[in-house]
């Protein structure tokens, strides 16, 4: 079992200079536990649906890094119109510091970048984390009840990009 060391720092000040996406290092034990540490069992991958994915080249998880430190990741399948973010996640001592929007926003500048027409999400409708991604200007698309195994709604949220 992987165990993270609290390394929980201050985050005052100009930072964004050291904020990186990177690619992924292949740490599995790593990944799983943030996966785990983020998301409800049911949720959460597990390591062979870990392999699956990976299979898949349209499949990629990105490392967010803080200066040296893994901090989170994000999971996105591309497709040939679109990217799906499969899952977004921080590390929980390095929540509401307002890096997930940060890096959130240095996403969509790189799918801009690479003419990607659109990004995908979906999110439960409870999570307060919606926030994040309404403040990167997605949008609702639809609402789906019952959508989650508890009985939760999903929302599905699109942000598209203006052409280059
Ligand atoms: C989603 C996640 C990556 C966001 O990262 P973050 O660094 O915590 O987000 P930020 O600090 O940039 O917050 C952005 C906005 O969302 C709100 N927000 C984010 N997470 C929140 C939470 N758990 N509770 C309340 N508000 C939250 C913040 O208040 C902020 O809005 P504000 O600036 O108006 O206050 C992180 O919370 C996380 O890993 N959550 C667990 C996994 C998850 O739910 N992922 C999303 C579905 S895939």
């Amino acid at each position: 079992m992987y165990l993270f060391i609290n390394m929980s720092h201050s985050f005052q000040g100009t930072y964004a200079a050291m904020l990186t996406i990177e690619d992924y290092d292949q740490d599995d034990s790593w990944f799983l536990a943030l996966e785990r540490s983020s998301f409800n069992e049911s949720d959460a991958m597990d390591e062979m649906e870990l392999a699956e994915f990976k299979a898949d080249p349209s499949n990629h998880i990105l490392l967010l890094k803080y200066q040296d430190i893994k901090v989170g990741s994000i999971v996105l399948s591309y497709s040939p119109n679109e990217v799906y973010l499969e899952s977004f996640a921080i590390l929980p001592d390095y929540r509401s510091k307002s890096l997930g929007g940060k890096y959130l926003a240095m996403l969509l500048d790189r799918l801009k970048r690479e003419s990607i027409p659109k990004i995908t999400a979906h999110v439960r409708n409870d999570n307060p984390a919606k926030r994040v991604y309404e403040k990167q200007g997605f949008s609702l698309v639809n609402r789906v009840p019952g959508f989650y195994n508890d009985g939760e709604d999903a929302l599905f949220l699109v942000h598209e990009f203006a052409p280059n």
